[in-house]
């Protein structure tokens, strides 16, 4: 039995769908019961857990082998992990943890959080391998639909520097094949998933141009001037700002985000998606209102 934390979230729901699409024993958690009747996962177990209340927890590693370890990118990623973590410790069954990590390397909070997942996992004596999606272009690219739409415009602060992104199906994929591999070809093993180019912001909007048959430029702002329209228009309280956003941006700028592997490739057998054609794959969702 295979079980996925965070199964309704980005990551969590399209590997807990495909799991239970190729019949693997699959079991899913959120915190609600409603958010896990959404999943179209034919066959998959659905139990409401909440990782912030680690007596909830324990029931779900009942006759379990494998564990997505996933939480949320919050100021609450730390203590979540642990939780879970300490859930398969303490019910015995010795489990594989399959940490989601950040693949890109953060020397800040998040960076902090995730070094303190690794440790605890590397003494938990479970079995264990890392994935590490280096930064998805779902996330870096869905949120400026509007912009584009009204103003033909993405807008960042990271310059001219180059960014390895990876397409979420992608990811999906690379996570599936470690999680329904049966024998221990992946233990001890950490993979960065990365897209087959590291690419600027203007290769982004070169590549938006192109799907969408329409110019889009590339406006790059002073970081914090970026951060302020953030919390203004964006919606981004100054609490999450830093840690949703800006810790991620300042990674990019560093050119920590720049690495290119063959990770996926290697665990899939397939070539990984390029930013141009990600954006001829999503032109309708950036040209429908
Ligand atoms: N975006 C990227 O490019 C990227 C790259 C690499 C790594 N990552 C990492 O990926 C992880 C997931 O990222 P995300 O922000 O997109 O999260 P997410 O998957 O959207 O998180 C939401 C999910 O967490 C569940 N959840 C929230 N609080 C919970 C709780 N207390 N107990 C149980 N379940 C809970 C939610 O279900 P309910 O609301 O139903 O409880 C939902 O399934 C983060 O740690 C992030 O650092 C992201």
């Amino acid at each position: 039995m295979i079980l996925v934390m965070a199964s309704t979230g980005m990551f969590g729901r399209p590997v807990v769908e495909g799991l239970a699409k190729r019949g693997l024993p699959v079991r899913a958690t959120g915190r609600s019961e409603k958010g896990l009747a959404t999943l179209d996962a034919p066959g998959a177990e659905l139990i409401p857990a909440d990782m912030d209340d680690p007596s909830s927890l324990l029931k779900l590693m009942n006759g379990v082998d494998k564990v997505l370890v996933n939480a949320p990118m919050d100021d609450q990623k730390e203590v979540r992990e642990k939780n879970v973590i300490e859930a398969m410790i303490r019910s015995g069954n010795g489990a594989k943890i399959v940490l989601l990590t950040g693949g890109v390397l953060h020397d800040d909070a998040l960076g902090a959080a995730g070094l303190a997942t690794e440790k605890l996992m590397r003494s938990s004596g479970l079995p264990w391998t890392v994935v590490g999606p280096q930064t998805v272009m779902e996330t870096n690219f869905k949120p400026f639909r509007e912009l584009i739409q009204s103003e033909s415009m993405l807008m960042s602060c990271v310059g001219a520097a180059k960014v390895g992104f990876v397409a979420l199906d992608n990811v999906t994929d690379a996570f599936i094949a470690v999680l329904e591999s049966n024998n221990d070809a992946h233990v001890g093993c950490e993979y960065v998933i990365t897209g087959p180019e590291a690419v600027t912001f203007d290769d982004v909007a070169t590549a938006a141009t192109e799907a969408l048959d329409r110019r889009i430029i590339y406006q790059d702002m002073p970081r914090d001037e970026f951060r302020k329209l953030m919390v203004t228009e964006a919606g981004f309280s100054e609490s999450d700002v830093d840690i949703e956003v800006m810790c991620h941006l300042d990674a990019f700028r560093a050119g920590k985000a720049a690495r290119t592997t063959d990770d996926f490739t290697r665990l899939t057998g397939k070539k990984s998606k390029s930013v141009r054609e990600w954006w001829i794959d999503n032109a309708n969702y950036f040209l429908s209102t």
